[in-house]
């Protein structure tokens, strides 16, 4: 056993699931350069910093996803086969899906997340709006293979995967997600996807730098829940949030600055930090149309349509599986 492995084994941590984290952050964080992955941002705190950011002023994508959903509603309607059963890949504010259902034909609707307890909250509050619907949550990892309920066996499927999360993966994670999509899902089964696009670097910039410092409070979280849930001891007022567009990658990068030569604990274990060093904490993707399109090729859909907004700013897709 190494010594991170022997300070993990003596550290009784409560669950699987902080298990997991502090296996994460201790790795992560002994990288060079070090980073933290994105998906620690999302505890309860997080989540609700992360809905904060979707109301601001700077952060178009939200709203601007929702205006296509809402304006294309007819379209998106057209292509959609009758009485399909609708599966979300996350399960976050129930607004977008509510756009769909709203609008088509769905026989069913299957929300995949990991969190059980919000997924059975937003089914409730779903039913009550359309009782006539079908639901059936799933509590997975929507990231790995999961079997869909028997009960849609026999209908045709719709996966949904809307906020540019996709934006979130890796490129190579981002094709390993839409492959494994299509082979839970079937032959002949859509996708609906949100991507956002590239666009003017002072719009990007803005949006992950908002002027109220919500994003700064979202980034800086993860040190946060480290302190909490692992007994860490960062001194949040000694790192900075940085949000970077790096053009050649077609990516936003955020990453918590290290504001002074530093020593930070942690079950056991210390980490070092240089005055001007990075924690690179999360990459948000942006696409071209034709490079989603080429995505999407090569991890077996056929792109059929998308729309988006008259700025030009977000995307919506929709593809079929090819073969
Ligand atoms: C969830 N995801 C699509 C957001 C994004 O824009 O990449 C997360 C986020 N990070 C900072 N602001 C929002």
């Amino acid at each position: 056993m190494n010594v991170h492995a022997t300070a993990l084994a003596d550290a009784h941590l409560p669950d699987e699931q902080t298990s997991a984290f502090a296996r994460d952050a201790i790795d992560d964080l002994s990288q060079h350069p070090k980073r933290l992955s994105p998906k620690y941002f999302y505890d309860a705190t997080g989540s609700e910093l992360f809905e904060a950011i979707t109301r601001l002023p700077e952060y178009y994508p939200t709203r601007t996803e929702l205006s296509i959903l809402r304006d294309r509603g007819t379209e998106i309607a057209s292509i959609i086969a009758k009485g399909a059963a609708l599966v979300e890949f996350g399960a976050g504010a129930t607004t977008k899906v509510r756009l769909l259902l709203k609008n088509c034909d769905f026989g069913a609707y299957v929300p995949v997340d990991i969190s059980g307890d919000f997924l059975n909250a937003q089914a409730d509050g779903l039913g009550k709006d359309f009782p006539s619907l079908h639901i059936y949550p799933v509590a997975a990892d929507f990231t790995a293979p999961f079997a869909l309920p028997g009960a849609i066996a026999d209908m045709p499927k719709v996966g949904f995967f809307p906020g540019s999360t996709l934006g979130n993966f890796e490129p190579h994670e981002a094709c390993a997600f839409l492959r494994s999509a299509r082979s839970i899902l079937g032959r002949g089964a859509q996708m609906i996807i949100g991507v956002d696009l590239e666009k003017d670097e002072r719009v990007l910039h803005d949006a992950y730098n908002d002027s109220a410092g919500v994003t700064a409070r979202f980034n800086l979280n993860v040190l946060a829940r480290i302190n909490r849930e692992l007994g860490g001891n960062f001194e949040l007022s000694a790192f900075t949030h940085r949000a970077i567009y790096n053009r050649e990658r077609h990516r936003i990068e955020m990453h918590l600055i290290s504001k002074k030569t530093q020593t930070v604990r942690m079950l056991g274990t210390s980490f070092s930090f240089r005055a001007g060093e990075t924690i690179h904490t999360e990459n948000s993707y942006k696409y071209s149309l034709e490079r989603f399109a080429a995505l999407a090729r090569v991890s077996g859909w056929k792109p059929r349509t998308s729309w988006t907004d008259p700025a030009g700013m977000f995307s919506v897709h929709a593809l079929v599986t090819s073969g």
